[in-house]
């Protein structure tokens, strides 16, 4: 029965092929409950695979770098747009949305900026920059963009309320509701955001509300806050997550958890500080996750997918920050090492926890 054996092969081959109508969809799967994102490159430093993966398992998109200002304005009055603006296109055609990241920030932010003739540059003249980079930015994107991470990581780690950054000592804090009111004025569509790591943290997330009623008072636009969600495995602090949702959404704000990825490799850091570094040279899993560590990590995502659930009139989206384990900023950050904190392994492979987290919307 040759023609029925090549007929089933075809038939094999095309059921491989086709892995969106094969495959469910994380995207699709929480449609019903919120949009599920993941942190990119801009297209042209994806595979096709790649591609494929982000448009038929992620309804939202947030450029991992491309929009920060390093990248968009890397020295004073000169413009990058290119590799953002092809992320969005791509973005568009595939129906998804994007949300941009970062305006104002410590990191991955150009020297010039607080900079004048060798000197530190005048407090009138660094918020002119801010105000130019943000009106030309967010107008450069206007209408295109879900929402803006207006300001990230402001928040101290340490006792003080402000972390003394750059924009903090050229400015002072009325950095804060400035930057939030000149994107609001170039960009009146996309939802404004506040974006930290640990402000489910009870030390940081009050320091979060006392931030939130200063912006208010200001007047500032301020549409929610993102909780980034650079969680370690074993130490997921489902209590306090739960418990910010809720402080957050009380003060009239949406939540989206906004960097979300659980490091299955030890390290002293915690948090998200990118200035922290890790001398140890450990590199566990360099040869792939044992199975019993690879169960806890997707019990652990499932139970924080049904808190997210749960709370779901809360929660305005869930991003990962990478799209698999090849591409997660984990694998260098606080050191190199070989990590796994995503559903998709390096080979694009899902991984148990996508079939917890998938079986959580169920
Ligand atoms: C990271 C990127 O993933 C890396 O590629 C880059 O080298 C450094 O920044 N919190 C944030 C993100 O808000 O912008 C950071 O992204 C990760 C921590």
């Amino acid at each position: 029965m040759p023609h029925l054996r090549h007929l089933t092969a075809l038939l094999l081959c095309l059921g491989t092929f086709t892995p969106s109508n094969a495959v469910e969809s994380l995207a699709e799967t929480f449609r019903p409950h919120f949009p599920i994102g993941a942190a990119v490159l801009p297209p042209e430093g994806m595979t096709a695979g790649e591609r494929h993966l982000l448009a038929t398992q992620f309804a939202t998109v947030t450029p991992e770098n491309c929009m920060k200002p390093e990248l968009l304005q890397p020295t004073e009055g000169h413009w990058r747009f290119g590799p953002a603006d092809a992320l969005v296109a791509q973005a568009a055609a595939a129906g998804q949305t994007v949300n941009g990241h970062t305006l104002v920030w410590h990191q991955q932010c150009p020297p010039w900026f607080f900079v004048q003739d060798g000197k530190p540059a005048g407090r009138d003249l660094v918020r002119q920059r801010l105000r130019t980079h943000i009106a030309t930015v967010a107008g450069h994107f206007a209408g295109r963009l879900a929402s803006w991470d207006v300001v990230n990581e402001a928040i101290d780690d340490g006792p003080a309320d402000l972390r003394p950054s750059p924009w903090l000592k050229a400015i002072g804090p009325e950095f804060l509701p400035e930057a939030f009111l000149a994107a609001r004025a170039a960009d009146p569509q996309a939802a404004l955001y506040y974006n930290d790591y640990n402000i489910e943290q009870p030390a940081k997330r009050d320091k979060t509300l006392r931030l939130i009623r200063s912006l208010k008072a200001a007047k500032a636009p301020l549409d929610g806050i993102g909780i980034q969600g650079h969680w370690p495995l074993d130490r997921v602090p489902y209590d306090h997550i739960e418990a910010a949702i809720l402080a957050f959404h009380a003060e009239g704000l949406r939540v989206a958890i906004t960097e979300l990825d659980i490091d299955v490799v030890p390290h002293a850091q915690g948090g998200a500080d990118l200035a922290q570094r890790d001398t140890a040279t450990a590199d566990p899993f360099a040869t792939g996750l044992p199975a019993d560590v690879q169960q806890r990590l997707a019990d652990q995502y499932a139970r924080l997918f049904a808190l997210f659930v749960k709370h779901r009139d809360k929660i305005a989206r869930v991003t990962f920050w990478g799209l698999h384990d090849g591409r997660t900023w984990l694998n260098t950050w606080p050191r190199k090492r070989t990590n796994h904190p995503l559903l998709w392994d390096r080979d694009l492979q899902p991984k148990p926890a996508l079939a917890a987290v998938l079986g959580v919307a169920r």
